[in-house]
């Protein structure tokens, strides 16, 4: 009985247009995910009427007419219009039912409303950013309910693919060019983001949060976070940055080297240099190196970092030194406050 109770359970869990997220689906929250989760269900339970119907009639088919003691086969009918002419209509039907919905979902979800909220995207080893209207970067992607969102995104580095399960959309992120995509959030809350396209080391770490405000929320939202210099002190930003914008990918805080070299107890050290020689980490080392990754390696690691020309200004740079410094003044294995 209760082995019955949880097939029928995880059978009504199957049907489309449930609040939370069922058996098969997660949660519903976008203006296209019901279309996307109709058409999904209209296919599978298709499917899996059709396979129900040819193992039963195969069955049937291989007891009744299985080889007897004393019967005679009798010789197959070379030809029947009428059951050629059902067994090839109803398919095409089917196949055209489909095709016809599902360009209008795929039309719908590719045409963005004119009256869009546009976001860049940019997908990087290993890590996502939005950049707003205004110019900031954040982490993770804050929107307004009910307001179609469009997205256009490009690579720094590797294709990755933006991939948002609770809105139904994902598309791949190509170095080089711009892919877009838009969804109309239409629930407010947080909803995971992953990378979908193998990218690496770091491919499963990839993720980010779709935050979705109440009205009025995104708006306070973007003021605070709008004028980061107004409210932090240069400090503060520093270390925001360092955690917004991909520093901390490749330099920790905490002593260990990573892909690049750790940040603390660094300032005001010298460093040793690949190939040779030494330099002194000071303000102008570390601009240089924000700027200039490529000019002074340091010793035992890869030049892999990409610049931030043109990617962070000079406020947000002496920002990000000022920080620096507050990591010098620790002693090693000291934790920051
Ligand atoms: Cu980026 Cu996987």
């Amino acid at each position: 009985m209760n082995a019955i109770l949880a097939v029928l359970t995880s059978t009504l869990s199957l049907l489309p247009d449930k609040p939370k997220g069922g058996f098969w689906l997660p949660e519903q929250a976008s203006a296209a995910a019901p279309g996307v989760d109709r058409l999904f269900f209209f296919i599978f339970w298709l499917s899996l009427f059709f396979f129900a119907l040819i193992v039963i009639l195969m069955l049937v088919f291989v007891v009744r007419y299985r080889r007897r003691e004393g019967v005679e086969p009798e010789p197959s009918p070379s030809h029947n219009t009428a059951l050629e002419v059902i067994w090839t209509g109803i398919p095409l039907l089917l196949v055209m039912v489909i095709f016809v919905w599902g360009f209008k979902v795929f039309l719908d979800m590719s045409v963005a409303p004119a009256n869009s909220y546009e976001v860049q995207v940019t997908g990087q080893k290993w890590k996502w950013l939005f950049t707003y209207p205004n110019g900031h970067v954040d982490e993770n992607l804050h929107v307004p309910l009910d307001q179609p969102v469009r997205l256009v995104m490009t690579s720094e580095d590797v294709i990755h693919s933006f991939y948002v399960p609770a809105f139904r959309i994902k598309r791949d992120v190509v170095p080089g060019r711009y892919s877009k995509v838009w969804f109309r959030a239409t629930k407010v809350g947080e909803y995971q983001v992953f990378c979908a396209e193998y990218c690496g080391t770091g491919h499963s770490d990839m993720l980010a949060q779709v935050v979705v405000h109440e009205p009025g929320g995104f708006e306070r939202w973007m003021d605070e976070v709008g004028n980061m210099f107004k409210t932090m002190t240069p400090v503060q930003v520093g270390e925001r940055l360092y955690r917004l914008r991909g520093c901390a990918q490749c330099h920790t805080i905490d002593g260990k080297a990573s892909v690049g070299p750790t940040f603390q107890g660094v300032f005001g050290h010298e460093q040793a240099l690949k190939g040779g020689g030494s330099a002194l980490i000071d303000e102008n080392y570390v601009r240089e190196s924000i700027l200039e990754p490529q000019a002074k390696i340091a010793a035992g690691f890869e030049p892999v970092m990409p610049t931030f020309k043109g990617k962070l200004s000079d406020r947000e740079i002496s920002a990000i030194i000022e920080y620096l410094k507050t990591l010098g003044a620790l002693a090693a294995g000291e934790k920051k406050p």
